[in-house]
């Protein structure tokens, strides 16, 4: 039965929207939440309070895949037979992977010219999706590709539609089952185009609202400080949900702010470098609801937690990174508690975005410095661990 080895279908009670003959399954969801010492120490928490929830164990190598599933089950329920999205990688990697194992659609995939990682573009073209580069980055991928899906009447996938959010809920399904229903104080995660964080909010709504939780956790969502969009309006202009009534005014001043600067996002953590993020109102919801923060952290400081993820488990890609880096934060401040228990997503695989890894544990002082030195990262951190 599909729907049991799916970690994500086996909680099809929770995404009513389809029948469960027409469910589309590639195994996603079977992924861990472990426990982490040597990080938790990292980060400044006792022992046994740090858990990772490995959602690169899902069949693409990333998180999307909980998602995916159920935007393709949307499309195919609706006779669709091209599906489209702009990526920064994971997401493209995700819907090629659909499209060509279930034979359901042709995956088309926008993506910004030299803004994918080789592993993940690898991905989309062994796949066989028609994979179209833009002169820009993800931001002006996003932008192309609603206008073309809609000209074209194509399916598009990005997290706008709603399906995939309900798919990403699961994971927070699966961190509770995990702990066996009690609830963390923390959850951590990057924010890139706000997808996930907005579904874990909704998880949380819905389980609350239906009696299986009694709390929710507190939600902490974690910027690329060369993308920090999310971090610069809800910390700074202070910019919230406010029952639904979402002042747009500082959105619109920072959106025009960065266009008369030219303003790019640029980050090594390349997943969540983005700066218009199409979830940005749900998102606010999500941080309402669960008595959420945003903080920004840098290239180095990923790179430094990176080290640690990998060095006591299955390790992560960079993006994935900057949740440990985010809690090390929020500790060090005093906002996260050392008796705290806290949850930090790991969303996507060590081998997807190496790059950077490679170059941060090299001892070629020349590779360090084409790859790294631009970007103002050393390694003493990485020495002190
Ligand atoms: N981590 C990884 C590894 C990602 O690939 C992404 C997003 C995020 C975090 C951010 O998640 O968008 O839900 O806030 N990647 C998208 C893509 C944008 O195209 O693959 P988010």
């Amino acid at each position: 039965n599909p729907v049991r080895f799916s970690g994500v279908w086996r909680f099809h009670e929770l995404l009513p929207f389809v029948p469960q003959d027409q469910i589309v399954t590639v195994g996603e969801g079977q992924t861990l939440l472990q426990q982490a010492d040597g990080v938790s120490k990292f980060v400044g928490l006792n022992a046994g309070n740090l858990h990772l929830q490995y959602e690169g164990m899902n069949p693409s190598g990333s998180f999307k895949d909980n998602g995916m599933c159920a935007a393709v089950t949307h499309a195919n329920m609706l006779g669709a037979k091209r599906a489209a999205c702009a990526s920064t990688g994971n997401t493209s990697a995700s819907l090629a992977l659909y499209c060509s194992a279930t034979r359901l659609m042709k995956a088309v995939i926008f993506i910004g010219s030299g803004k994918i990682s080789y592993g993940k573009l690898s991905q989309a073209l062994d796949y066989g999706a028609l994979t179209v580069q833009i002169a820009g980055d993800f931001d002006d991928a996003m932008l192309r590709v609603r206008e073309v899906a809609e000209q074209l009447g194509i399916y598009l996938v990005n997290s706008v539609n709603p399906f995939r959010l309900e798919g990403q809920k699961t994971i927070m399904l699966r961190v509770l089952e995990a702990l066996r229903w009690e609830v963390p104080d923390w959850i951590v995660v990057p924010g890139g185009n706000l997808g996930n964080s907005s579904s874990f909010g909704k998880a949380f709504m819905e389980l609350k609202e239906l009696g299986l939780i009694d709390r929710v956790p507190r939600l902490a969502i974690i910027n690329a400080s060369g993308a920090d969009t999310l971090y610069e309006l809800h910390e700074r202009r202070g910019l919230r949900w406010n029952g639904g009534n979402v002042n747009m005014d500082p959105i619109r001043e920072y959106m025009d702010h960065m266009d008369r600067h030219g303003i790019k996002a640029d980050t090594l953590a390349s997943a969540i470098e983005i700066n218009r993020p199409v979830n940005l109102k749900k998102c606010l919801r999500a941080l309402e609801f669960c008595d959420g923060v945003v903080r920004q952290v840098s290239d180095q400081e990923i790179l430094d937690a990176k080290a640690q993820v990998g060095a006591g488990g299955f390790g992560c890609e960079p993006a994935s990174a900057a949740s440990v880096a985010g809690a090390k934060i929020l500790r060090r401040e005093g906002v996260i508690a050392p008796s705290d228990r806290v949850v930090c997503v790991l969303t996507g695989h060590e081998l997807k975005d190496p790059t950077a890894t490679v170059a941060y544990h090299s001892t070629d002082q020349e590779l360090f410095n084409k790859t790294l030195g631009s970007r103002g990262v050393t390694k003493a951190s990485y020495a002190n661990k």
